[in-house]
């Protein structure tokens, strides 16, 4: 029997990859115009990482990795989500010793156990942004305009941005109580996760799907936010106003991850199945000190690769394709065909795209290739070309067809 793919796993073919790269060069230019420089940190660390960075009650942690013990027997995961693994690399090499704040990216593979299904797979792909060491307002809400930016430069219509504040830890303790007091009379009727959620994290309750009926007129954690945090939270909406980014407040945001203090956030969009949540991201600033590192703050979002995909597809939004073939060569006989093979070097080395034929195809196959591949020029060299030391190139689309010389064959497919 043949093997196949993981179950969760994709395999990104030729004809879907350029689809990949437009959406990745597209992530890189947006970084270059907010300032964000890219790092590329491991696909596995040491599983405490996530523990303490994730959180040990999240599912993420507690269902989802990968964990595997290596020949050291040390306990390794593949990164369930990008943030843990970029805050240890910023801690590791000391990037708050610098002087401006550290603005950094990734785009990359991530992996959660999770039940496959429309926009949920095991391995997945994240454009991230991290932000480190400041706690201003308007860097929040640049973060969330980015993505907004960035949603809508790819031609997605409809996305929304919910936002929420999940407050800092002292007035999370508060609304915790009054979570677990609203929720007692209750707690024997709630799912089991959520009889275990109602001890050690009971805001997760609120995002339970089983369970929503429950929490109708539970409290809201905005009504529990001190001074810093609802001074927080009014500024990052004041900047996305006046960046003309519309948002909607939704209290019962809880996202999925432990690390989050103040601002959380997600992006919204329709076409994705059951799934409407495309990403988030949120404000961070107890995460650097708890992986061992000054007290800095930080600030991101990761977006999901699968799930701009699936929505581009979904709303029909056509995608620019690779790059063209400049040219398809033919030669006719062992001569030419020895000439082809230099010339077709030269062509490339001057960085244009051109091909032909290795599998001595007769010349009707050799065209249909080259219709195939939308070759915008087809470059044939017969017993009469090689005589004269000439090339015959046939633009494809008008039919048209000139002479030139070896020599100028280069200059000829560049002007055009
Ligand atoms: P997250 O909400 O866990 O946040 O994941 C972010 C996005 O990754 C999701 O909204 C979705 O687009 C994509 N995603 C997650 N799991 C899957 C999956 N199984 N299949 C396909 N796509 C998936 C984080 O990961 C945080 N690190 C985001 C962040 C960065 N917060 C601050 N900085």
């Amino acid at each position: 029997m043949s093997i196949q793919k993981p179950k969760g796993t994709q395999d990104l073919l030729p004809g879907v990859v350029e689809k990949w790269q437009y959406i990745e060069e597209k992530a890189r230019d947006i970084c270059a115009r907010f300032n964000y420089k890219e790092i590329r940190s491991p696909i596995f660390e040491n599983t405490e990482l996530f523990q303490r960075g994730v959180g040990e009650t999240t599912d993420i942690v507690e269902k989802e990795m990968y964990t595997f013990l290596d020949k050291g027997d040390r306990s390794m995961s593949l990164r369930p989500e990008g943030t843990a693994g970029v805050v240890r690399a910023y801690v590791e090499n000391k990037l708050y010793g610098e002087p401006d704040i550290a603005k950094l990216y990734y785009i990359g593979p991530m992996f959660r156990y999770e039940q496959p299904q429309a926009g949920r797979y095991r391995q997945f792909h994240q454009f991230g942004i991290e932000a480190f060491g400041s706690t201003d307002p308007s860097l929040d809400a640049e973060v969330i305009a980015m993505g907004y930016l960035f949603y809508k430069e790819l031609g997605l219509q409809g996305v929304r941005v919910e936002i929420n504040s999940v407050g800092n830890p002292s007035c999370r303790s508060v609304y915790r109580e009054e979570l677990q007091k609203f929720f007692a009379p209750v707690k024997d009727q709630l799912c089991k996760d959520c009889q275990s959620r109602y001890d050690r994290n009971p805001m997760r309750i609120l995002d339970c799907k089983k369970d929503q009926a429950h929490g109708v007129g539970a409290p809201s954690i905005l009504d529990f936010l001190d001074e810093e945090c609802s001074t927080h939270f009014e500024k990052v909406q004041r900047h996305l106003t006046d960046m003309g980014i519309e948002y909607e407040i939704n209290p019962r945001m809880v996202r999925g991850l432990d690390y989050y203090t103040h601002t959380a956030f997600e992006y919204k969009c329709a076409g994705i199945g059951a799934i409407d949540t495309i990403s988030g991201g949120g404000r961070y600033n107890g995460l650097v000190e708890q992986i061992g590192g000054d007290d800095q703050p930080g600030v991101g979002f990761g977006l999901g690769l699968e799930r701009v995909l699936l929505v581009l597809e979904a709303q029909a939004v056509a995608i620019p394709a690779g790059r063209p073939l400049d040219a398809y060569m033919i030669g006719m006989g062992e001569q030419a065909e020895a000439e082809v093979a230099k010339l077709l070097f030269r062509l490339r080395a001057a960085g244009l795209t051109a091909e032909k034929d290795y599998q001595g195809r007769k010349m009707k196959a050799q065209m249909k290739s080259a219709d195939r591949m939308q070759a915008r020029f087809v470059a044939i060299i017969g017993d009469e070309e090689l005589a004269q030391g000439v090339i015959a190139l046939k633009n494809m689309a008008t039919g048209e067809q000139v002479k030139v010389t070896f020599e100028e064959m280069v200059t000829a497919l560049s002007d055009k």
